[in-house]
């Protein structure tokens, strides 16, 4: 396999919307519904819940690529007035609901929400490494967001050592994809630098208001107007 084929074939499975419901995956991605599990659902939540600080309360909440929805009750448990989820792996989402029905998660990206439904705080927590186009995303939230509307961040981004779980890495338009293996599990992310987010977020008129180095492979980004 030349090199660029590589390239693209390894872009290709980091932004296949589809990759989470791969078989082999079901055992994590079913299991890890809140943040009482054995993954690292926790220390997710400390670090978003550190970057929001008190904009939860009263928020209209979207979790873009919510996985199970874990994020939905936190949310909602700190005074959001609103907590949507959407993933478009069918099997998070039906795992998320069976754990707990209430919760408001739907299969899908933004094309899942309603026309007209606005937000006031966007999160996403290690999905966006899965999006193909970033200024088309940010293009395509705006339309969704609410004028004092805030976007929280988690990122992957590690450029002077390796992820966990690291097997593979590949320079890619914009960045890295990275190829991460625990046990018999392989995911593929889509790594892009802080300031590919920020300047993708600057051409539908966000700012930086916090830019936070969690670990040496997670980032957090807080964008306001
Ligand atoms: C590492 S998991 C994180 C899930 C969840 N945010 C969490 O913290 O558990 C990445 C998630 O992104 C979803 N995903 C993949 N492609 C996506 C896309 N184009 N837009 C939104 N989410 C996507 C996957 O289905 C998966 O649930």
């Amino acid at each position: 396999m030349s090199p660029n084929s590589n390239m693209v074939s390894l872009f290709t499975r980091a932004t296949d919307p589809n990759q989470y419901d791969r078989d082999e995956l079901s055992g994590w991605t079913e299991t890890e519904t809140s943040i009482t599990g054995a993954g690292s659902r926790a220390t997710h939540w400390e670090r978003l819940r550190s970057l929001v600080g008190d904009g939860w309360v009263g928020a209209r909440m979207l979790d873009y690529g919510a996985g199970t929805g874990w994020l939905l009750p936190e949310a909602m448990r700190l005074g959001a007035r609103r907590a949507v989820g959407v993933d478009p792996s069918i099997r998070s989402v039906r795992a998320g609901r069976r754990h707990q029905p209430a919760r408001d998660l739907r299969h899908g990206c933004l094309d899942a929400l309603d026309a007209g439904e606005t937000f006031d705080l966007v999160c996403a927590v290690l999905s966006l490494c899965h999006v193909a186009d970033l200024d088309g995303f940010f293009h395509d939230l705006a339309r969704k967001l609410r004028p004092e509307a805030t976007v929280a961040l988690l990122v992957p981004y590690a450029t002077d050592r390796r992820h966990a779980g690291e097997v593979a890495r590949t320079t890619v338009d914009g960045g890295y994809a990275v190829v991460r293996r625990y046990r018999e599990l392989e995911v593929v992310d889509l790594v892009r630098s802080p300031e590919s987010f920020v300047r993708a977020a600057a051409r539908v008129g966000f700012v930086p208001r916090r830019v936070t180095r969690f670990s040496a492979s997670t980032v957090g980004l807080l964008l306001a107007r």
